[in-house]
C-alpha cells in the first residue's frame, strides 16, 4: 500500500560488498530500467568505499543512493569513521542507521541509533532506521514490543516523513530465506504506523514509508509489496546483480 506524497521505495543494502567491478551492476540496472518507469523510487546503498564513484555512476539516473552508516559527531578523533556531512558529499541522499548487523556486531545501542538518525538529518540526509525482533524474541511473544522500544529508542525529535524511513527487518528473516507470512509483517508494519502516529502524529505518520527487509527476492517481492502498511523494501542479497535486484522493482511495475 502506497500514499500519494512519498512513492515506495525499493533499497539495496550492498552491506560488505562492492568492489569498482561492481559498478558494472549499477550500470546494469540503469540499463534495465532504461525506458521503465516503475511506481517506486530505487536506492543503491554500497560501502563507503564506492561512495563517489557509485555517485559518478549513478548521476544521469533515477537511481538514488545511500550510505550504511554514520557516526553521530560532525568531525574529531573517531579514526575509522565517516561523517553524516562526508557522505552528504559523495551524492548520497540518504544513510541506513541501526541495521541490527551493526546493532550485534557493534553493539550499537538505541541511544546511538538515535544520534546516528540525527547525524543523518544534521547533514540534510534521509535516515532509514532498522529495526526488527530476532528469533527469541519472536517466540517468546516479544515481537510488537521490541519494535516498539526500538522505534521509540531510535527515532529522533523531528523526524518526520520527508526525512525518515523505517525499515522493519525481522533478524531471523535477513540472508535466511525465511520471510514472515504476510499476516506477521501486515501485523508488525501496521503496528509500526500506529506507534508512529503516537510520536508524530496520525497525519504525518501516514506518510512515512515503512519498508519490509529480510530475504525479499524477485519470487516473493510482489506478494510482500501487496501487504497493508508495507512501502517498499530494504535488499541485501538480492540486491547485489542487477537482474536479481530488477526482479524486486518489477513489483512495481
Ligand atoms: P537479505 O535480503 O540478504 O536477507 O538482507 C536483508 C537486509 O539486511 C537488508 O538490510
Amino acid at each position: 500500500m502506497s500514499n500519494t506524497t512519498f512513492p515506495p521505495l525499493v533499497a539495496g543494502n550492498w552491506k560488505m560488498n562492492g568492489t569498482l567491478a561492481s559498478l558494472d551492476e549499477a550500470k546494469a540496472l540503469m540499463a534495465r530500467l532504461d525506458g521503465k518507469t516503475p511506481a517506486c523510487d530505487v536506492m543503491l546503498c554500497p560501502p563507503f568505499t564506492l561512495l563517489f564513484k557509485m555517485g559518478e555512476t549513478l548521476a544521469d539516473s533515477t537511481i538514488a543512493m545511500g550510505a550504511q552508516d554514520c557516526h553521530p559527531k560532525e568531525t574529531g578523533a573517531h579514526t575509522g569513521d565517516i561523517a553524516a556531512e562526508m557522505i552528504a558529499e559523495t551524492g548520497a541522499t540518504a544513510c541506513i542507521v541501526g541495521h541490527s548487523e551493526r546493532r550485534t556486531d557493534h553493539g550499537e545501542s538505541n541511544e546511538l541509533v538515535k544520534a546516528k538518525a540525527e547525524a543523518a538529518h544534521r547533514a540534510g540526509l534521509v535516515a532509514i532506521i532498522c529495526i526488527g525482533e530476532t528469533i527469541d524474541q519472536r517466540e517468546a511473544g516479544r515481537t510488537l514490543q521490541v519494535n516498539t522500544e526500538q522505534l521509540k529508542g531510535s527515532l529522533p525529535e523531528g523526524a518526520n516523513a520527508a526525512n525518515t524511513i523505517i525499515a522493519y527487518e525481522p533478524v531471523w528473516a535477513i540472508g535466511t530465506g525465511h520471510t514472515p507470512t504476510t499476516d506477521q509483517v501486515a501485523e508488525v508494519h501496521g503496528h509500526i504506523r500506529a506507534e508512529l502516529g503516537g510520536l508524530m502524529g496520525a497525519e504525518e505518520a501516514a506518510k512515512v514509508r515503512i519498508l519490509y527487509g529480510g530475504s525479499v527476492k524477485p519470487a516473493n517481492a510482489q506478494e510482500l509489496m501487496a501487504v497493508e502498511n508495507v512501502n517498499g523494501a530494504l535488499v541485501g542479497g538480492a540486491s547485489l546483480k542487477a537482474d536479481d535486484f530488477f526482479g524486486i522493482i518489477e513489483a512495481y511495475l
